[in-house]
């Protein structure tokens, strides 16, 4: 079911068209932030009713992460400020377990976000080794990830969708091979989540990142990773907090209280798309994971004719050159559509789409080595369109037509 009168930024007549930098948030979860802030902000596990209540609210958005990314009984989630803190609170316990001969596969096609953190362990004596891009498509193949894994290989880091591609990656037939030779495999689902549901339990991934805040939830980010995984690390929190103490032994200061509520805010939209019979009273303890798979079936359904519609006229104007899948099969990629035009530069035509009260961006997205692997100059880089579930054809169009204007 649609659910445009759930977030009140799209009351507005300007259009989001910039999913992919961030989402908008419905008001359950700017409601849910509110009455925690207003009602129950401070420490946990004081013991006073307040404490209790708070305490109550960051277990229960963990368990609903934990169920989110389909993790239940395997791992757990950690929540932190966003992807990019977590990954690298990864990669520096994992510095730490480095030898001397240990191999590190590294994606170019990814965000920086699971790339930095991981080419810095090289200091500690790891071998970088790059899974690299196809120049003219920008896709991978998972016969050169065939040819670079070996027994030496500790970690495999990609990104599950590319956030300038939009392009889905096999991340359980990835995660197969490198299992076969024993390598852990840490995944960026930034690009995905907003689209699609998580499901850890179906890849096996050992670790999967993605930004709650591009998922129509507070400015966070969320961390899986499985409990025999974590059990070869050693977590940065306090010594005095043990090892198996999971999440918080990654959880720094530990996690936002006002973001928990939010996230547990998710539940009323996550119900209303799904047509769950409590709807908008749907709670986080009652959003089960069919739940949560039939919302994100209904995301999907809602936004492929967005995606194709974007897809058919951008690609059928002259000059213009979509950077990333041209087929709109939501098996293939998400909504999150590049292009350059071989005359007119993306911050002529990203201005055009302001004029005409759209948003959306140009540059390279943080996929700087994407860019420079695919012969695009990072800056101005690539003009980027990105839409998710409650995005309309009509916006599509607003969108299309201001390019199409100012490319004649
Ligand atoms: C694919 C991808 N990975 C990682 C990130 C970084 O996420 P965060 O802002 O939560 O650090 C982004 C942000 O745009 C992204 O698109």
């Amino acid at each position: 079911m649609p659910t445009r009168h759930l977030f009140p930024a799209l009351a507005d007549d300007f259009v989001f068209l910039e999913n992919a930098g961030g989402s908008q948030v419905p008001a359950c979860v700017a409601d849910a932030i509110r009455h925690h802030l207003l009602r129950d902000c401070c420490q946990l596990g004081a013991g006073y009713p307040a404490s209790d209540r708070a305490t109550a609210t960051v277990e229960r958005a963990h368990r609903f992460m934990d169920r989110f990314v389909n993790g239940e009984g395997l791992g757990r989630v950690v929540l932190g400020s966003s992807s990019t803190s977590l990954l690298h609170v990864l990669a520096h316990a994992y510095a730490a377990t480095i030898e001397p001969g240990d191999e590190v596969i590294v994606c170019e096609q990814g965000h920086e976000a699971n790339i930095g953190c991981w080419t810095a362990l090289e200091a500690r004596g790891a071998t970088i080794r790059w899974w690299r891009v196809d120049p003219a498509t920008g896709s991978l193949s998972l016969d050169d990830l065939a040819d670079l894994l070996s027994s030496r290989t500790r970690i495999l880091a990609f990104a599950h969708v590319s956030n300038l591609l939009g392009e889905i990656v096999d991340v359980a037939a990835a995660t197969r091979l490198a299992h076969e030779v024993g390598a852990r495999v840490v995944v960026d689902g930034v690009a995905f989540a907003p689209h699609r549901a998580i499901d850890v339990a179906a890849w096996t991934c050992d670790f999967y990142a993605w930004s709650t805040y591009k998922v129509y939830g507070p400015h966070m980010g969320g961390l899986f990773g499985r409990f025999d995984a974590f059990a070869e690390l050693r977590g940065p929190n306090h010594f005095f907090i043990p090892e198996d103490e999971l999440p918080y032994k990654y959880e720094l200061g530990g996690a936002s209280h006002e973001g928990c509520a939010g996230l547990c805010g998710l539940a009323p939209l996550l119900g209303v798309l799904a047509d769950h019979p409590a709807g908008v009273d749907l709670g986080a303890d009652d959003c089960d994971r069919p739940t949560i798979e039939a919302a994100f079936e209904a995301m999907t359904a809602l936004e492929t004719p967005v995606q194709a519609r974007l897809l058919d006229r951008l690609s059928a104007m002259p000059g213009v050159r979509i950077i990333g899948p041209g087929n709109a099969d939501p098996d293939v990629r998400v909504a999150t559509i590049s292009f350059v035009h071989d005359r007119v530069d993306p911050a002529t035509l990203v201005a055009a789409a302001r004029d005409a009260r759209v948003g959306i961006r140009h540059g390279h997205m943080y996929a700087h080595r994407l860019c420079t692997a695919m012969d695009i100059e990072p800056e101005p880089g690539v003009v980027r369109v990105s839409a998710v579930h409650y995005n309309e054809i009509a916006e599509a169009d607003r969108v299309c037509d201001a390019i199409e204007s100012t490319i004649r």
